[in-house]
């Protein structure tokens, strides 16, 4: 992997998550590669909040997907704040890296054998906000003790390693039991939800109580992305002329 050199751009601080209004992560893992600066363009000119990057190291999940390089070509090429989920094994030796590259969030899985607190400790000592994703089978009680420490709280609504899919409808109480808890103690974490995410499925899960939704085909198979993303934060579709 050859050492690529930090691409100087402007650099937008990232807007607060949980800031009031949910915020929409299109997922570049459903965009076409072949045109993706003007894929990113499209989303980005479309009011996305975040940009949602899946990294696959084809062991934690049996796919394999983009690495440092292309986060790296990415931050130059877009000033929203990249969010980069990890599901890779051994992410302690890829995380300095991704913090170089440019990424904003880095989401670590708690379904990894390391030690999570170590990682969250590195993950903030680089300047980077810290994201801990469960899977749907995964209790949100395994998030409880890091809950003070990490920015995002990713709960998958899908079986990790492709996009397309569809949503898991029992991982919707877990989100209103994880945002119940999150109030109880005052914190300011946002709950992410991932996977299988679109018009249908977007309202149930903000009034469970979802920050922030990542979605990858119900955007990037969007012709009009601008009206895929209005639709997915509760507005109306407009009226066909
Ligand atoms: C799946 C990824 C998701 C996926 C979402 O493992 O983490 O981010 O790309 O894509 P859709 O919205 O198509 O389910
Ligand atoms: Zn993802």
């Amino acid at each position: 992997m050859k050492k690529k050199g930090r691409v100087p751009v402007r650099k937008v601080k990232p807007a607060p998550v949980g800031s009031p209004g949910v915020k929409i992560a299109p997922s570049i893992l459903a965009a076409d590669f072949g045109n993706l600066a003007s894929e990113i363009k499209s989303v980005e000119e479309g009011g996305a909040d975040l940009l949602h990057i899946d990294v696959m190291d084809g062991h934690f999940v049996p796919n394999i997907t983009v690495g440092v390089p292309v986060v790296a070509s990415i931050r130059g090429k877009t000033s929203l704040p990249l969010d980069v989920h990890l599901m890779v094994d051994s992410p302690e030796l890829f995380i300095k890296p991704f913090a170089e590259a440019g990424s904003d969030y880095l989401t670590i899985h708690v379904e990894i054998r390391s030690r999570l607190e170590r990682l969250i400790d590195t993950i903030h000592e680089l300047g980077v906000k810290v994201g801990l994703a469960i899977n749907p089978g995964t209790s949100i009680v395994r998030l409880e003790p890091f809950l003070k420490e990490i920015d995002i709280a990713l709960l998958m609504t899908v079986n990790p390693g492709f996009g397309g899919q569809t949503l898991i409808p029992e991982v919707i109480p877990k989100v209103r039991e994880l945002r119940e808890k999150k109030e109880r103690k005052g914190l300011a974490t946002s709950i992410e939800v991932d996977g299988g995410v679109n018009s249908e499925t977007a309202s149930q899960l903000i009034s469970a109580g979802a920050d922030i939704l990542v979605v990858g085909t119900d955007v990037f198979a969007a012709k009009n992305r601008k009206e895929a993303i209005r639709i997915l934060r509760g507005h109306k579709p407009k009226a066909r002329r």
